[in-house]
């Protein structure tokens, strides 16, 4: 049977950049880029792909159970990759419900509109869920998530993915679908958009903008460039075993404040700025309620079963994206206009 994947969730960060591979990878895959795009979701971060023969986006929300019945009717759904959701933390903090609306009640109309299509042939598909380490909640000092670390989100964000999680769970369980699941850690590189740490701080040191840095700057988060979590996702994809949950990660942690501060140092270098001028644009606010304080990522797994391995070293994937974000000042500008401006007064000049 010939692959139709449906890919959702990809006019965003990551799902860009997975779809991309998938149809410049797989030509005699079909891949159908299902997204509703929403402010996070930019169809300007697809134009290499845009003419390609097995490439076609349909805009829909996952929130509308009738409209994905017709989409997998269509275009003859054979797996699913699911990558569409609210992603941002302090988002959640503000507006939870549009966290369950999308995270858990649209992974469960997707799992429905898969079973009632796929009842058949169960067996012959997959379903494969996107999530996240976050869900995993917070740890202290020392020690790392494992697949078999217990949930215990902390945010809105990490409660709704871990619910979808579960979700997933149930249907294999219940129904005997054929379902995989990931957890990735913080992913970095091109097309991010500007609300999360990294790209914000690019955003604002170009600009000459004050560096919003929570709390003292202490928390660590384990980074991984995005294309090596795009890699992963097909490594999954392909070699996962059924019912399998794998945990991604760079084995990269670093303190915000680290982050921050090597962001500084690269770009005086390439802005021909003085040594320390935009150090001096680091401003410590409030905190995030209820701040995770670490996640970090135990990949062996991955590595030691499917032979996935993160292929850049941290230092070479922040130039490549400091210099992307140098080299599209178009896109930047698109995507921090209206919306934007009045998210980031909303959220950081009240
Ligand atoms: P993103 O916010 O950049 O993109 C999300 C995409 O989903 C957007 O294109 C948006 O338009 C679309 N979308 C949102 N609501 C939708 C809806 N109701 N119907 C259809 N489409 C909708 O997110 P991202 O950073 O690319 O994350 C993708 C996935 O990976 C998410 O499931 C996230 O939880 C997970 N993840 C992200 C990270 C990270 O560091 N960004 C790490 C681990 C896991
Ligand atoms: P973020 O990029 O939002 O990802 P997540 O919350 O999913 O880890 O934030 C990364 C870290 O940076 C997190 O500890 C919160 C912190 N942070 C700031 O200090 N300032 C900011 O303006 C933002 C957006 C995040």
């Amino acid at each position: 049977m010939k692959k139709s994947i449906l890919i959702t969730g990809g006019a965003g960060f990551i799902g860009c950049h997975v779809v991309q591979l998938f149809v410049q990878n797989y030509p005699h895959y079909k891949i159908v880029n299902l997204d509703a795009l929403t402010y996070a979701g930019n169809l300007e971060n697809l134009t290499s792909i845009e003419g390609a023969q097995n490439y076609c986006f349909e805009k829909a929300d996952i929130q509308d159970a009738e409209i994905l019945d017709e989409l997998f009717e269509k275009h003859g759904i054979t797996d699913v990759i699911h990558l569409a959701a609210e992603s941002h933390v302090d988002r959640s903090i503000t507006d939870p419900l549009a966290f369950v609306k999308t995270n858990v009640l649209g992974t469960v109309n997707l799992l429905n509109a898969a079973k009632k299509a796929w009842a058949s042939d169960l067996d012959q598909h997959l379903f494969y869920h996107v999530s996240t380490d976050e869900v995993y909640g917070s740890l202290h000092e020392g020690g790392f998530f494992v697949e078999s670390t217990p949930y215990d989100p902390q945010s809105p964000y990490s409660a709704s993915k871990a619910a979808s999680d579960h979700f997933v769970r149930a249907y294999a369980n219940t129904y005997g679908m054929r379902t995989v699941i990931s957890n990735c850690s913080n992913n970095y590189g091109p097309n991010h958009f500007p609300e999360k740490l990294i790209p914000l701080c690019i955003n604002n040191i170009k600009n000459m903008k004050p560096l919003p840095v929570y709390g003292k700057g202490e928390n660590i988060r384990d980074w991984l460039f995005v294309k090596d979590h795009a890699r992963a996702i097909d490594t999954v994809f392909h070699k996962g075993k059924t019912g399998e949950t794998y945990n991604i990660g760079g084995f990269n942690e670093w303190k915000n404040i680290d982050i921050v501060r090597l962001l500084c140092k690269k770009m005086d270098e390439k802005l021909g700025r003085e040594p320390g001028t935009s150090e001096k644009l680091i401003t410590f606010v409030k905190d995030r309620a209820g701040h995770d304080l670490r996640y970090a990522i135990d990949s062996s797994k991955i590595k030691n079963e499917l032979g996935w391995e993160p292929s850049l070293q941290f230092d070479e994937g922040i130039d490549i994206t400091i210099d992307w974000y140098l080299n599209n000042q178009d896109w930047l500008e698109h995507v921090t206009s209206g919306a934007y401006q009045d998210y980031y007064s909303e959220h950081y000049e009240k």
